[in-house]
């Protein structure tokens, strides 16, 4: 199969990893309604075609919270990583190290942050789950910083659960469990099995200690409740502040008014994220809503932006409208599990060089001065009034 796309990736996924698996990252909540947003809201907006304009040097390299990225994308957390393909989590953290991006282990991850921190050698993101027991989660910021992890980022969107449907058909359980009906699908995908199934790691590798006074085999969404704090506000926010010094991004924004409220923590970056749909279905798109929160935020932490991002250009449309960089989770898995490493760095090649030929064909040669001036103000997103206004003729383009 000739792979040209993210699509591509996610097709030979498909084919390669047991449905449960792949079904826990391809699908959303409830009646899907808001994770299909996520996607036709970002291919409702128009980009502006501009010709005549030099473009022998096309630069997608940004800074991002102090840090230089070769391109405005960072891998996001996301949970069972390891159980897309054997040891993925430190497959995508030595990909994302060798382009140059940030990738994010999950607390829910398969490999621990120890096997994460020995397997490569740049710093990583830890993202954190407040739990109900908050001496873990004190362990769980002690050993983020013996990793030397160059960002907190704390999820605040999933304090209960959105109904995943399709998990719960397919009795997704960590570790997988060998059920009748998973047989024949795990026969067929030997492969996957050799390096997953019979691999060292199969648990929450993170959580291992403490799991093992559950009771045993639960389906996940079991788990999850079991163990999640429902409880948590805003003031929890300054409890996690008080423990860790460095950076501290906080994921789940999706109102202005909470942006605002996040803002003033002083988290020093934000995530407009509606968990890739699969929290609160029938909320809105993530990039409907970037421009509002982009103005509640008003400058005073960086602003990134996930959900359905699959192409440079989604990269390049969320950029216009306020955001400073895209985290990719889905995109991540698919990639992951299609080919491992490989996969997962043909995956960022692939969307920089969506992103540069789409930046060039706007006439900008360079992702950190985009501006909304190269959207159509058509189509599905209501652009602020606050959004700059249209640029004066082409001469001020022109190549000298
Ligand atoms: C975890 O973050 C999940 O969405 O399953």
């Amino acid at each position: 199969m000739v792979i040209t796309s993210i699509s591509d990736l996610r097709e030979l996924a498909r084919r390669r990893v047991p449905r449960a698996i792949f079904d826990y990252a391809d699908r959303g909540s409830y009646d899907e309604i808001t994770i299909r947003r996520n996607r036709e809201d970002l291919d409702a907006i128009e980009l502006r075609q501009r010709v005549m304009v030099n473009l022998t040097e096309l630069s997608a390299r940004t800074t991002v919270l102090g840090e230089e990225w070769a391109m405005p994308v960072a891998i996001a957390p996301t949970g069972l990583t390891g159980l897309f393909y054997g040891n993925g989590e430190i497959h995508g953290a030595r990909a994302a190290q060798a382009f140059g991006v940030p990738f994010c282990l999950s607390t829910m991850s398969i490999c621990s942050l120890e096997d994460v921190r020995a397997a490569v050698k740049a710093p990583f993101w830890f993202q954190l789950y407040l739990m109900r027991d908050r001496s873990f989660n004190e362990d769980l910021i002690a050993r983020a910083r013996a990793a030397g992890c160059s960002a907190l980022v704390l999820t605040l969107d999933l304090q209960v659960q959105g109904v995943r449907r399709q998990d719960a058909k397919n009795g997704l359980s960590v570790p997988p469990r060998l059920t009748l009906k998973n047989m024949l699908d795990i026969a067929s995908k030997p492969e996957w099995a050799l390096r997953v199934l019979f691999g060292k790691r199969r648990t929450f590798g993170n959580l291992d200690a403490r799991m093992k006074n559950t009771g045993g085999l639960r389906t996940l969404s079991q788990w999850i409740a079991s163990q999640f704090d429902p409880a948590v506000t805003w003031q929890d926010v300054q409890w996690v502040r008080d423990r860790w010094p460095g950076k501290l991004i906080l994921k789940g924004i999706l109102d202005p008014e909470d942006a605002d409220l996040a803002a003033r923590t002083g988290a020093d970056a934000i995530v407009v994220s509606n968990h890739g749909g699969r929290q609160l279905d029938g909320a809105c798109s993530t990039i409907a809503v970037l421009p509002e929160v982009v103005d509640a935020v008003s400058g005073r932490c960086e602003v990134l932006f996930d959900g359905g991002v699959r192409c440079g250009q989604d990269v390049l449309k969320a950029l216009a409208l306020g955001a400073r960089a895209c985290l990719i989770g889905k995109t991540f898995l698919y990639s992951l599990a299609a080919m491992g490493e490989a996969g997962v760095a043909l995956a960022l090649d692939i969307l920089r060089k969506e992103l540069l030929v789409s930046l060039g064909l706007t006439g900008q040669t360079d992702v950190r001065a985009v501006s909304p001036s190269i959207l159509r103000r058509t189509g599905a997103i209501r652009f602020p009034l606050s959004l700059p206004a249209l640029p004066a003729a082409p001469s001020a383009t022109r190549d000298s």
